[in-house]
Parts: C-alpha cells; structure tokens; sequence
C-alpha cells in the first residue's frame, strides 16, 4: 500500500443547527450547539485514516485548549501526527451553521493555520519524501500551498488538490496538480467559466487540464461525480441517501480517492469507493464525528 501525507488545516467547528441560514443582519435562535473536530485537512486525514489508509498530516495547531483536542483526535485515529507543530497563537476555528436542508455555511478564522510557511515543508519534508501521494487544499496560505506542491513534485509524487474553499489559483500551482477534486462552484471560480449543464463542466475542466491538470474529479453532490481527462469523460451516480448534514463530504470523498489510489483501484472503483464514503458522511452530523470507518463501508447498501 502506497503512503499519504495531507498537508493542510486543522479547526475547531463551532456549530449550531437552524430551520434556516440567517438573512443579513438578523439574529435567529438555534436548536443546538457543538464543538466537532475540522478543518479540511484533518478531517482528509482522519478520513484516509479511519478508512485503511497509512497517513501522515503537516500542520499547526494553536497553543489552546482547542489545539490539544485536534491534536488528540488526529491520534486517536492514527494519523501519524509528529508534523503537527503548536504556534503561540489561536488554533483555526470555524464557524458553522447547518439548516433543515442539511447544507451549510462556513466561516473560518484561521489562526495557526496561517503560520504553515514555507519553512514549515522545508523542515517536514521527511513526511512528503516518505510518501507516495501528497493531498492539500487552500485552507493554509497560498505561498505554501504552491510551495508544498512544487516540492512534491519535485520528489516525484502523485498530488491531489481539494481547491476548497475555492479562490482563484495562478498557473504556477496548477501546473504541479495531478489530480484536481472541485466541486461545481469551485470549478466555475478556478476556470472562470460560468457552469449551467455538463457540457459547460467538459469545457471548464478542459481548461484546467490545459493548464496542467492531469486529471480532474467534479463532485456533483447528490448527482454524482465526473471524471475527465485529456481523452477520457465518465460519470458515476451517487447513493441515495437520506442526508442530515453535508459538512465534511467534500473532504471524506478526496480522502477516499486517495486510499483507493493508494491501493492501485481503478478510476471506476475508487469513485464508486468515495461516493460511498461521501454519503455516509451526510449521514451523520458534524465533520470528523461523520466519517466513516472502513466497516462502515464494506457493510454500506446503498441504491
Ligand atoms: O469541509 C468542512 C470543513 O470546512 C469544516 O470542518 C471546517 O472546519 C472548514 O474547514
């Protein structure tokens, strides 16, 4: 089995539950309240780890309470954590709200995942040259996210960038991206073109790979996923499930491509392995408190 090092961010997700997302400037009561282990790296580690993966994180924690729990939740699990460095400073935290519909909204406050710097991969390199596949997102600054990403490649590995939450990238990191796993929205604000039916998600991946995207995963939420490369185009169903909360299925669903590369899966396997593992995260509540165990997958019969 191949090795896997997320480079990326840890939080604490504050969340609350309503009927529906706030309008500007209007204060409404919730149903409740948890703190739930996140971030989108952790919760791409926690994931890789709880379904079989071997795995490695890069990251910061703050010096707080908040910093601990993360750092004990990655342990837990079994990710292998001596690359989690504390700053003197305030771990990331987000804030969430999650209506009736099971969707969400999010506000992060990055605190020490802003202090991931480019000497921090210098100084962590052993955990990317001692992997195979490298896994980021841009939840920790941009200078670094293009620096892990060129040292990758660098040392010849297989990179896996999750652009969530999406921002407009320069073609100095696209170019060292192996495999890119937007999500619609994301893909419109990467490629600039507006997305309305699947033909506008061909041309807009098309305009990535052109870029230097060897190949791209579109998560479609509960339509399904797209893959495409240079010459190649399929498309896989999601599971019908009933969902309670979406948080963290983006980052279960990266997390499962990556184990199903790490062990050689097909394109076809390792998508229907991921989408499984993504609806069984909107089954549950809150990010690293939803994701699945391996168990919980070979037992999955979904529609
Ligand atoms: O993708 C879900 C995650 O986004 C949450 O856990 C939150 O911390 C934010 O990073």
């Amino acid at each position: 089995m191949k090795k896997i090092c997320v480079i990326g961010s840890l939080n604490m997700d504050l969340v609350v539950n309503v009927d529906e997302m706030p309008k500007k400037g209007q204060t409404l009561i919730g149903s409740s309240f948890r703190e739930v282990p996140g971030g989108k790296g952790a919760n791409q580690a926690v994931a890789i780890a709880r379904l079989g993966g071997d795995i490695c994180m890069i990251g910061k924690i703050g010096n707080d309470s908040f910093g601990k729990i993360l750092l004990n939740q990655l342990k837990e699990d079994n990710v292998k954590t001596d690359y989690i460095k504390e700053e003197n400073c305030s771990s990331g935290v987000a804030i969430i709200t999650v209506d009736k519909n099971a969707e969400n909204s999010i506000v992060v406050a990055p605190g020490a995942n802003f202090k991931l710097l480019k000497e921090d991969i210098d100084k962590c390199i052993d955990g990317i040259n001692n992997s195979d596949i490298v896994v980021v997102q841009l939840e920790t600054p941009i200078d670094t996210i293009r620096y892990s990403l060129q040292k990758a490649k660098e040392l010849e590995k297989y990179t896996i960038l999750n652009p969530a939450p999406a921002v407009k990238l320069d073609d100095s990191i696209i170019k060292n991206v192996d495999l890119l796993t937007p999500n619609e929205t994301e893909l419109e604000i990467l490629s600039g073109i507006s997305i309305k039916n699947e033909e506008d998600i061909k041309i807009a991946a098309r305009t990535m790979i052109e870029k230097g995207v060897k190949e791209l995963i579109v998560t479609l939420g509960s339509k399904g996923s797209l893959y495409i490369n240079k010459d190649e185009f399929k498309f896989k169903k999601s599971y019908k499930v009933n969902a309670i909360d979406t948080t963290a299925a983006g980052d279960s669903y990266t997390g499962a491509l990556a184990v199903a590369f790490s062990k050689d899966k097909s394109i076809d396997k390792a998508m229907d392995f991921a989408s499984k593992v993504g609806a069984l995260t909107v089954m549950k509540k809150g990010a690293q408190t939803s994701l699945p165990k391996i168990e919980d997958v070979i037992n999955f019969k979904g529609e």
